[in-house]
């Protein structure tokens, strides 16, 4: 495969893939077991992985890229191979999530707002993820409407720091995923569709100029935005097709054509809702990039759910995985329809 930033880029938003989002961090993924009352340990958080993984089918046919966390990119599969060699088998890209979390933001809004974390040696560590095998990476920004919030100070440090961590991986020859999450779940979250229009497009506005400023190339890189939703404690919930429009509209005001593609994250959506919300938008094209998902909830809640940690259940654990992945790859050909759904 090409090691060009672009033809990189280009290949994660093939049409008709998509991105597994696998990158959770360890005390994400013993959120998610808890949910299965499995206790989180190195090896069954390999176990779980390697089942998504050796999904041939989905891995093959709908996941361009897999994003890591950095335990998952150094593991072996039980019988000892690499994962990172699974999953490259099947003709996917790894990619690793390099930031460290976010942290409060020092200041008047500690309590709500924070700053993603994790340039301090980010050069060096790009480079050891490089020789992993890592060919795009993962940096989320955490945006939150409540109160008085967000704040300039928030979107400006947040959108600074992409800029700084796209930067960087493009020096290293490694393809940045450029994710600014207008929060949809939470303890606030009861903004409406167009609160959430409007502060993702100030969010979105803020971030493309700060990579202008950074001299990011766009064409070497990939947008992960949140839809344009209301909150999920919102007691006025917006049609899907509304939601398609509005954040297609965003969008087109915001980002460049020159970048190639846009994989959105599930941020909390039930995983038909992610899937219909995607297949209506990319149904209203032709549109100026490539238009996918990056999801990490939405494709692999039922997934989780079928395995439930147990070694008997792989296969069906496994077609969950399979099933989430083809309605996706689907839906970003615009060619998702509900009654699939039900012919599974
Ligand atoms: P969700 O699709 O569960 O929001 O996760 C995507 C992701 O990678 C968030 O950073």
């Amino acid at each position: 495969m090409s090691e060009k930033l672009e033809d990189i880029a280009r290949a994660l938003v093939t049409p008709g893939k998509g991105i597994l989002a696998a990158d959770e961090s360890t005390s994400t993924i013993k959120k998610r077991f808890d949910t299965i009352n499995l206790t989180s340990t190195e090896d069954a958080r390999r176990d779980y992985r390697e089942m998504l993984f050796r999904a041939t089918d989905a891995m093959k046919n709908y996941v361009s890229g897999v994003i890591l966390y950095d335990e998952t990119i150094r593991q072996n599969a039980k019988d000892g191979t690499p994962l990172v060699d699974i999953m490259k088998a099947a003709g996917s890209i790894p990619g690793i999530k390099v930031d460290l979390g976010a942290k409060p933001l020092a200041g008047p809004t500690a309590k709500i707002e924070t700053i993603t974390e994790g340039l301090d040696g980010l050069r060096e560590r790009f480079a050891e993820y490089y020789k992993l095998g890592a060919r795009f990476a993962k940096w989320r920004a955490v945006i939150t409407i409540a109160d008085g919030c967000p704040t300039w100070n928030c979107i400006k440090a947040n959108a600074h720091a992409l800029a700084r961590y796209a930067a960087l991986a493009q020096e290293a020859n490694i393809v940045p995923i450029v994710e600014p999450e207008v929060l949809m779940d939470g303890a606030h979250a009861s903004h409406d569709i167009d609160t959430c229009y409007r502060v993702t497009e100030w969010t979105l506005r803020t971030v493309f100029r700060e990579l202008y400023d950074a001299r990011v190339s766009l064409e070497g890189m990939v947008l992960k935005p949140n839809m344009i939703i209301a909150g999920q404690k919102c007691s006025k919930q917006a049609s899907a097709a509304e939601v398609a429009e509005k954040t297609l509209k965003c969008l087109k005001e915001t980002v460049p054509a020159a970048v190639p593609g846009i994989a959105f994250l599930s941020g909390g959506q039930s995983d038909e809702a992610a899937t219909e919300h995607l297949s209506l938008m990319n149904a209203a094209g032709p549109l100026p990039w490539s238009l996918t998902f990056s999801y990490g909830r939405a494709l692999q809640a039922a997934a989780i759910k079928a395995w439930g940690g147990k070694a008997e259940n792989v296969a069906a654990g496994q077609r969950a995985f399979t099933h989430r992945a083809k309605m996706n790859g689907l839906a970003a050909l615009g060619k998702w329809d509900q009654k699939l759904e039900k012919a599974a």
